[in-house]
């Protein structure tokens, strides 16, 4: 069906970080993962998108950050919005507007917030209104962790059994209020390689070739388990423990792919450093890192350890910046201004 005027819908989303990694791909096709994740979906941290299904429009238009982009990352958004299409019958191509307020392809996970703002935006202007269940694995279909952004706080992807991928899905474990003591201090580093292929791919090169795939598989149903009991017990002493074993195996399965997949910087594992000693000097973990397929370190800790610790991580060589975050809100309708095009 074409439409015989635009429809238009905004939608926004945040960025999440895995406390349990997503990391290998069982069906490309459905996007479905071989293992369960968590998150936590962080607050101050955006992507917002605006969709503009248009009767008048020949192709697919993609304005990212304030610069029309082709290639690839519109292929990407081109693909996601042939299946809205195809969902809600209509033919009209569509301008996609959509800015992050935060650094894009940098390990911030711009591709999470990316595609969960996009599934919202776009299923609303096509007139659908799926269930955020639903909306979760549509997103997962342009980017797997897009899936645990559609939902606030602290967020479980279920791998799921079937081959239809119908029992996959995000699904909220603990609301963003669960822990305000919880806090993420994030570094930034200099010289982070702005990442080049997408996670997909990469971790399809550690299904075939990391020998340490299999037992990681092996480890990680008690591992999630444990987490999930940290917190919602909020119980730090176990859950930053926890979360460093986690990056580590994650970072040992990238490390024994091949080719070699290495995502750190020399400052990036300076900031482990400096964890794993406020450990040993505290004489408790009051802190417990991680990171994704980037440079950039999230270190969870408590609201009366966030300052020393972070006072330490900006004074590395090294370091750009630091952020302060939360847990955060899921994804929300943005009021789109009556012409409909800025983001
Ligand atoms: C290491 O789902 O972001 O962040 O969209 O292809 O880049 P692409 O994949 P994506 O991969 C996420 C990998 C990870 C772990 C995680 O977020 O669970």
């Amino acid at each position: 069906m074409r439409g015989s005027s635009p429809r238009v819908a905004g939608y926004e989303t945040s960025p999440n970080i895995a406390l349990i990694k997503y990391w290998g791909i069982r069906d490309p096709r459905l996007n479905l993962p071989f293992n369960s994740s968590v998150s936590v979906t962080l607050d101050r941290l955006r992507s917002r998108t605006v969709v503009r299904f248009d009767p008048k429009l020949s192709a697919d238009r993609f304005r990212l950050n304030g610069t029309e982009l082709s290639g690839g990352p519109w292929e990407d958004v081109h693909r996601f919005l042939d299946r809205v299409r195809e969902l809600a019958g209509l033919e009209d191509a569509a301008s996609v507007v959509s800015t992050n307020n935060f650094q894009t392809a940098s390990g911030l996970a711009s591709s999470a917030s990316g595609f969960a703002a996009l599934a919202g935006a776009a299923t609303r202007a096509a007139g659908l209104d799926l269930p955020p269940r639903r909306l979760s694995q549509l997103a997962r279909l342009g980017s797997g962790s897009a899936c645990r952004s559609i939902f606030g706080g602290f967020v479980e992807w279920e791998r799921g059994t079937r081959a239809d991928g119908r029992d996959c899905y995000a699904r909220p474990l603990f609301d963003e209020h669960h822990w305000p003591e919880l806090v993420d201090v994030v570094a930034i580093v200099d010289g982070a390689p702005t990442k080049a292929v997408r996670s997909a791919s990469a971790m399809q090169a550690s299904v075939e070739t990391s020998p340490e795939f299999a037992s990681r598989q092996r480890e990680l149903p008690a591992r999630i388990v444990a987490v999930r009991r940290a917190l919602r017990r909020r119980d730090w002493a176990r859950l930053f423990p926890l979360i460093m074993e986690e990056c580590d195996s994650f970072r040992r399965v990238c490390e024994t792919t091949t080719p070699s997949l290495d995502y750190l910087t020399a400052t990036s594992r300076e900031v482990l450093e400096v964890v794993r000693e406020t450990n040993a000097i505290a004489g408790e973990p009051v802190a417990g890192y991680t990171h994704d397929a980037g440079a950039h370190v999230h270190i969870f800790t408590l609201r009366r350890h966030a300052a020393g610790i972070r006072a330490r991580v900006a004074g590395l060589r090294g370091v750009a910046t630091t952020h302060l975050l939360h847990a955060g809100p899921g994804g929300r309708t943005v009021r789109v201004p009556a012409r409909g095009t800025v983001a």
